[in-house]
């Protein structure tokens, strides 16, 4: 999506996508990933997610790109945290002692910026971007962070009934764009259309939030 596109959700407070509270698939399927506390996590595209706190409380170091000043601001804010803030090339580093938040696109950021990670989080990233961009986005991504185990959360639904974001990522979509990563999970599926009325008004008859491990 074009970075407007964002710009123009944050201003507007069109965020339906955050959640006010952790994330409950983070919650029951991190511990499956097999990490160590202290170990490095990245959170692309990571908006002001709480999912941050909770990755932080379990020990985790946590690294999060988000293209949004007011998204970085609030998720410093709203929790009462007091951050460091220096310039880096295209970025702003905001930062407490277990959370960097990385302000800039996604795209643009370089291993070398990021430094290792041993896992990724993605929840509503992937599905924040149209299909010609997630190729793109999972290659960056190899790059970024190669070879470390990945959480992913993704939306599917039929696509012609309702525009995204969140985008309708199939099975089929899950299963080509990580073909080449090892091994690829899913370690749930729930359709949660009577959670969400509104897609139902839509017109869309399921709304089917999946769960992968990858690697
Ligand atoms: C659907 S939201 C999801 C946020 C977060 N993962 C969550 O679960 O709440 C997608 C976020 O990605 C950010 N974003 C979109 N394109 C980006 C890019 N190229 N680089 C960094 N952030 C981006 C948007 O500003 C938005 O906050």
């Amino acid at each position: 999506m074009d970075p407007d596109f964002w710009h123009a959700r944050w201003e507007q407070n069109r965020i339906g996508f955050h959640l006010d509270q952790v994330n409950p698939w983070l919650v029951e399927y991190w511990p499956s990933l097999g990490l160590h506390a202290g170990s490095r996590v990245f959170v692309p595209l990571c908006g002001k997610s709480l999912d941050m706190l909770w990755l932080a409380e379990q020990g985790h170091d946590v690294v999060g790109v988000e293209l949004n000043p007011i998204a970085v601001r609030a998720f410093f804010e709203e929790n009462d945290l007091l951050p460091r803030v220096e310039a880096a090339g295209p970025f702003e580093i905001w930062s407490v002692e277990q959370i960097t938040l990385l302000l800039g696109d996604y795209f643009e950021l370089q291993p070398a910026q990021l430094g290792e990670v041993s896992a990724v989080y993605d929840r509503a990233s992937l599905v924040a971007l149209p299909e010609d961009m997630r190729r793109d986005y999972v290659a960056h991504l190899d790059a970024l962070a190669p070879g470390v185990p990945r959480l992913l959360i993704t939306l599917d639904y039929a696509q012609e009934r309702a525009e995204g974001p969140p985008f309708a990522v199939s099975d089929e979509e899950v299963r080509d764009l990580y073909a080449s990563h090892g091994s690829l999970t899913r370690l749930a599926a729930v359709d949660i259309l009577d959670a969400n009325p509104r897609y139902r008004e839509k017109g869309l008859d399921r709304l089917v939030e999946s769960v992968w491990r990858i690697g």
